[in-house]
């Protein structure tokens, strides 16, 4: 395998030892040139002028395709999106909502999609049940969601990679359920998957989750710009569903997943060029495959460093997990912990309203890294 110079592509793991992709991860020198070299050339000749029309709409499918590729599905699957949250949005949004309705989703989930049910819940007068889904325990979760799903439900929402605990959810046994119980009650159940924590990190295909909606972000694992993400639409849904929130060039996109992009044409070109740049550049710089094994492996060694620390509580399930390491100093608040390996350029979090903290591994970090974590963590 040919080594690549990461610290040197990537700035920012240079600075820091840069264990945070779960946010923000960091961005590729080349990608982010490519930023500016758009914003250049939209400065010098305008932004949609003709003659360069064809180019620009030629560039936003180049993203779809780039990111149908990385989920292994077709371009029409796939709508732009500026974030996770977006794609969460207008997924419920789109659900022809009845009074009564019930939406079913864990005590696990996001703001960026806990939000977006809570706004439902209260337009609509629907009712929102939390399944109490474990850490990655796959036939105890499914239990939970069987005994949660009624005939009032209409929608499911769940993360593939829970944020506060970084177990990964068996969405394709979930969604084999909800569909058995679809087809014995002869009512749809929208099965929305939060991919904030997945996309980028493991090897994902939601066309075995059964999710009708795949939401992810550009700007975490993928390490692309702000302000980009997507949305995987299902083909039952692209058949039947006529979006509530659309853009002055919808109905040009009728039958593919574009329909759902509010931007129409005023995306923002250079941050799409860029994370275009970043996922051709992993995809044939890097390999998704090694991505996926060298985030696993990072992770998994971090697991067993930290607990063997008599003091650290790790939270994550040692089978079930993708890149996300969630952990508590059992003699350390999260917050100061953070800071203080913030002041050793140790770059983690803490969880909010909880005392753990979490450890994103990224394929351009190293075991070394792991071990410089590990050894500030011991000598607390
Ligand atoms: C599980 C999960 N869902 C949603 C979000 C929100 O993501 P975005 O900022 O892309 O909307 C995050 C991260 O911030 C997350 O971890």
């Amino acid at each position: 395998v040919q080594e690549l110079d990461f610290k040197t592509l990537f700035p920012a793991t240079r600075e820091l030892v840069f264990l945070n992709a779960g946010s923000f991860g960091p961005q590729l020198q080349p990608a982010v040139d490519a930023y500016q070299n758009q914003l250049r050339k939209d400065l010098n000749r305008g932004r949609l002028a003709p003659l360069h029309d064809a180019e620009y709409f030629a560039d936003l499918e180049q993203v779809r395709v780039r990111l149908a590729r990385l989920l292994g599905t077709q371009a029409e699957h796939i709508a732009l999106m500026s974030s996770t949250t977006d794609g969460l949005n207008l997924a419920l949004a789109s659900i022809d909502w009845r009074s009564g309705d019930q939406i079913v989703t864990s005590p696990l989930e996001h703001p960026g999609a806990l939000n977006p049910i809570r706004a439902c819940a209260r337009r609509f007068g629907l009712s929102v049940v939390e399944a109490h889904i474990g850490l990655g325990n796959s036939q105890l979760d499914q239990r939970q969601i069987a005994e949660a799903v009624t005939d009032k439900t209409r929608a499911v929402v769940l993360s593939h990679v829970s944020w506060r605990t970084g177990a990964v959810l068996d969405v394709e046994g979930i969604g084999e359920i909800l569909r058995r119980h679809e087809n014995a009650h002869g009512r749809p159940i929208d099965f929305v998957v939060d991919g904030a924590q997945s996309v980028g990190a493991m090897s994902v295909d939601p066309s075995t989750t059964f999710a009708d909606f795949y939401c992810f972000p550009g700007q975490k694992w993928l390490c692309g710009p702000a302000g980009t993400g997507g949305m995987f639409v299902a083909e039952r849904i692209l058949r039947h569903r006529r979006p509530s929130i659309v853009s002055y060039v919808s109905p040009a996109h009728d039958r593919s997943a574009a329909i759902f992009e509010v931007p129409g044409v005023s995306w923002n070109r250079p941050a799409l060029v860029s994370l275009e740049r970043t996922l051709e550049w992993i995809e044939n710089q890097v390999g998704w495959d090694r991505v996926y094994r060298t985030t696993r492996r990072l992770s998994a060694s971090l697991q067993k460093n930290l607990r063997a620390i008599a003091d650290v509580e790790v939270l994550t399930p040692h089978d079930a997990h993708a890149g996300l390491v969630v952990f508590r100093h059992r003699r350390m608040p999260a917050e100061e912990l953070t800071r203080a390996l913030m002041e050793k350029k140790i770059y983690i979090r803490d969880i909010p309203g909880t005392q753990f903290n979490r450890v994103a591994t990224g394929f351009f970090n190293n075991e070394a890294e792991i071990e410089q974590l590990t050894s500030l963590v011991r000598g607390i």
